[in-house]
């Protein structure tokens, strides 16, 4: 299996709404127990020697959930930085934000900007979490920044190529995503590490993210093992 250990795993941690649903209890709660998802798939991604892991936690579309619900996720995003950036440093994992941080409440911005820096040079694991993040915005970003660089005649036009583009996405100097989940049995990619999935290998998994296990995990981890990946190409 190691063979084919997807370097770049995307995960869309969808379903907590189900699952608070299933069990007659508030949707904060459903979060809190993905909470709990999520802590043990970032350690195994590591254990595993993952390079990458991209984790979907806020959606720049999750603003037009209730006030609440958005409290009650912003509330756990600082709980879990104040938690676990501890264990995360010490297992040298490195932290990206994708996303807008600027759009971030000051103390959830503040707490993310500061485990970034604190874990700015370690070796480990890269672990994105995508926050305030979408896919299409990401791309509005890079066409910008090109567009801002052109105008200042510091890039032509005709020169712009794919590259450039991937060095101004927030994924910048990382490798593409090689496999992308998502939980809950929804089969869409909801604005989602657009460019970077281009030629990613999906795997649905019929499953809400609270119940999803390490060994869930890894038996999407063998479903990708035994795909075949031709990029365009034929392989015989
Ligand atoms: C995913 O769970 C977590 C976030 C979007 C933050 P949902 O809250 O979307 O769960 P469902 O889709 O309602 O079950
Ligand atoms: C995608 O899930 C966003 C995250 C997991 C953070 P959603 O639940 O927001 O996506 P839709 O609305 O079902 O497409
Ligand atoms: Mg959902």
């Amino acid at each position: 299996m190691s063979v084919a250990l997807p370097r770049h795993v995307a995960i869309i941690m969808d379903g907590n709404g189900r699952w608070a649903k299933q069990h007659k209890v508030a949707v904060a709660l459903g979060h809190r127990q993905g909470v709990e998802t999520l802590r043990e798939i970032i350690r195994t991604a590591s254990n595993m020697g993952i390079q990458v892991l991209s984790l979907y936690a806020f959606s720049t579309e999750n603003w037009r959930r209730s006030p609440t619900e958005v409290a009650a996720l912003m509330a756990l995003i600082l709980e879990f930085f104040r938690s676990e950036i501890d264990e995360l440093d010490r297992e040298g994992v490195r932290i990206r934000i994708l996303g807008d941080k600027a759009g971030l409440p000051p103390a959830q911005r503040n707490s993310v900007t500061d485990a970034e820096q604190r874990t700015r040079s370690n070796q480990g694991m890269q672990l994105n979490i995508a926050l305030n993040y979408g896919g299409r915005g990401e791309l509005v970003r890079a066409t910008r920044a090109l567009a801002e660089k052109a105008v200042n005649g510091d890039i032509s036009p005709q020169a712009i190529g794919e590259q450039d583009l991937r060095d101004h996405l927030y994924t910048a100097g990382q490798p593409d995503v090689d496999l992308l989940i998502r939980t809950s049995g929804e089969l869409r990619i909801s604005n989602f590490l657009l460019f970077q999935s281009a030629y990613a290998e999906l795997i649905f998994v019929d499953m809400l993210w609270p119940d999803f296990s390490v060994a869930d995990f890894k038996r999407c981890l063998d479903t990708y093992a035994a795909r075949s990946r031709r990029f365009g190409g034929r392989t015989e």
